[in-house]
This record gives C-alpha cells, sequence and structure tokens, in this order.
C-alpha cells in the first residue's frame, strides 16, 4: 500500500532516539512483525529516496482522527543517524508522511512450544517489539537487549509489559551486565538447554555471531538484516547480499527489501 500518513506523535525516548507514531490504513493491520515501511520524509527532491524502518507497534485508536478518518496506527523506533532521519525527528502532531508498507518479509512464528529468544543491538529491538507482542500470546518470550551503553537500550519496560523477560547488557557496562549481548545469550544457552527458537535484530557483527551461537546449539535462527535500499520492492537490485550458494561460479544473491529483510541464518553466506 501507498498512503498518506498523519503524524500523531513524535517522542525522543533516549538521545538521538525517536518514537514516532503515525495514522494508518486498516489494512496495516496484517502486517507481519519483521515487515518494514519505506517513509518519504518530505515533498521535495532532496532526500529523493524513502527511508527503511521496522514496524515497531501497530494498533487502533481509541477514537477516530477525523481530519484523516483512520483509526489504526503504526509506530516506528529511529535513530537519527544522517539527513532524512533528522528531518524526521522535527516532525509533530498533525504533519503528513507519505509512506509505503508492509514490505518484505517478516518472522515466521514457528512452534509455539518452543521458547522464544528475541536478541537485539541498539534500534535492531525496533522490529522485536511487535513481534514479542505476536509471540507473548502463545509462547514464552526472553529478550537479550544489547547497546554501548545505557542510551542506546531502549523501551524495556514496555518489553516487561508484555510479561517478556528481558537481559540486558551494554559494552561499556553502564546499564545492566557489562560485555556484549552475544556473550550475555551463550551463557544464558550453556544453563538452559530447553527447545528454543532465536530471533534477532541488529548490526551484522551480532547477527553473525548470533548465526554462529544458532549453529553451535543446534538452534532455529532468523535473522532481520539492514542494507542501503532504493525502491524498497525488489526493482533496483540495490540492496543485495549473499545467498548460501553463492560462488565466483554460480552468483546466488538476494534482495533485502523483497527475499528478507528477515531470512533464516542458514539461506546466507556469512563471510
Ligand atoms: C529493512 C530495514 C529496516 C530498518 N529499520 C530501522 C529502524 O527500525 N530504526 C532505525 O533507526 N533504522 C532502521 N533502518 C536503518 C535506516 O533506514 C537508516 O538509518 C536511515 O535510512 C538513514 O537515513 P538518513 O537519511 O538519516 O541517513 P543517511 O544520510 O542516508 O546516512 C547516514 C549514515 O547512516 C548510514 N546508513 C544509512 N542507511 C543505512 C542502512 N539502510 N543500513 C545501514 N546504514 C545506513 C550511512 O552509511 C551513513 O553513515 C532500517 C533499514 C532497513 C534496510
Ligand atoms: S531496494 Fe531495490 S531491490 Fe531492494
Amino acid at each position: 500500500m501507498q498512503f498518506k500518513s498523519m503524524v500523531i506523535s513524535n517522542v525522543e525516548v533516549s538521545p538521538a532516539y525517536f518514537r514516532m507514531r503515525m495514522t494508518a490504513p486498516p489494512a496495516i493491520v496484517e502486517a507481519i512483525p519483521g515487515q518494514f515501511v519505506m517513509v518519504r520524509v518530505r515533498d521535495a527532491i532532496d532526500p529523493l529516496l524513502r527511508r527503511p524502518f521496522g514496524i515497531f507497534d501497530l494498533g487502533t485508536f481509541p477514537t477516530e482522527y477525523t481530519d484523516c478518518g483512520r483509526q489504526t496506527f503504526c509506530e516506528i523506533l529511529y535513530k537519527v543517524v544522517g539527513k532524512g532521519t533528522e528531518m524526521l525527528s522535527s516532525l509533530h502532531h498533525g504533519d503528513h508522511l507519505d509512506i509505503l508498507a508492509p514490505l518484505g518479509k517478516g518472522f515466521a512464528v514457528g512452534d509455539p512450544a518452543d521458547e522464544k529468544i528475541l536478541v537485539g543491538g541498539g534500534v535492531g529491538l525496533a522490529p522485536l517489539y511487535y513481534l514479542a507482542k505476536e509471540l507473548a500470546k502463545n509462547s514464552r518470550v526472553r529478550l537479550f537487549a544489547g547497546g554501548r551503553n545505557k542510551e542506546d537500550i531502549l523501551c524495556i519496560t514496555e518489553f516487561e509489559r508484555l510479561g517478556v523477560e528481558t537481559y540486558v547488557s551494554t559494552d561499556d557496562g553502564t546499564l545492566g551486565a557489562s560485555g556484549l549481548v552475544t556473550e550475555v545469550l551463550e551463557k544464558h544457552l550453556a544453563e538452559d538447554t530447553g527447545r528454543k527458537s532465536l530471533f534477532a535484530c541488529g548490526p551484522f557483527p551480532m547477527l553473525k555471531a548470533v548465526a554462529g551461537i544458532a549453529g553451535r546449539h543446534d538452534l532455529e535462527c532468523q535473522v532481520s538484516l539492514e542494507a542501503y535500499m532504493a525502491c524498497g520492492v525488489g526493482a533496483c537490485l540495490g540492496c543485495v547480499i549473499k545467498g548460501k550458494n553463492h560462488s565466483d561460479q554460480t552468483p546466488d544473491f538476494r534482495c533485502v527489501c523483497k527475499d528478507g529483510p528477515v531470512f533464516f541464518y542458514q539461506d546466507l553466506k556469512w563471510d
């Protein structure tokens, strides 16, 4: 869908991190956790390209926003890193955005009997909240959240309100355990050997480490990747990554936007 959306709120939840709620058509509630939106940050030539963001949350308002006639909303959680996100951060209630959504392939929820382990690095927590909301309906969910410092640890109380058990770590030890989120995860897995599946989103080195852990512990594992995107729908091939069968002789490329952003870790080449 392509639609005009009205900004409801745009709140700085931690330095440089914003949570934006905007109106969306009712069909948005069919979006699968892990799918994403492409946002045109303003009606001008610059910046030309839409910016991709994971769906942080979806829902319905108690009352209708009469100026746009919509009762459903979509939220994104984003970090200000450049021009587009800087512009987004300056928007207020009543401003409008042009959105393409929902895009890409989301997470497969798997067997409800499996415990679900979510692993988020920094703003990689963004698509994991909507996922946690869905998973917590039928499964036990734990979240391992990591960041460089306490300011990178976002919206943890929201996860806890869903009944999710949270394990926080920071590289500098300013919040939770000191060290990498993957170290905390590995320690937990060594102590608890029950059936579980992993869902991860964050920087590439973290995802690579999580994929390695999944391999060593023989766990099902899905990762949500980021890539530079122009079209978001599989037309420009600007977002390709190497698939598991890739070699110089037999190219195997996957579009992060259309074949992903969520992949089973075994489907990718991690070199
Ligand atoms: C499927 C998907 C989902 C995403 N979800 C989120 C989300 O939920 N929250 C969030 O904060 N960000 C998310 N991102 C990243 C976000 O799209 C970029 O941070 C944003 O486009 C940057 O725009 P900008 O104009 O502010 O920065 P630019 O001026 O374009 O770039 C500023 C800096 O950010 C880096 N950068 C820009 N785009 C990307 C990218 N796609 N991947 C990695 N680095 C990039 C550039 O190298 C540069 O260093 C997602 C990306 C993808 C592909
Ligand atoms: S962004 Fe164009 S093909 Fe993926």
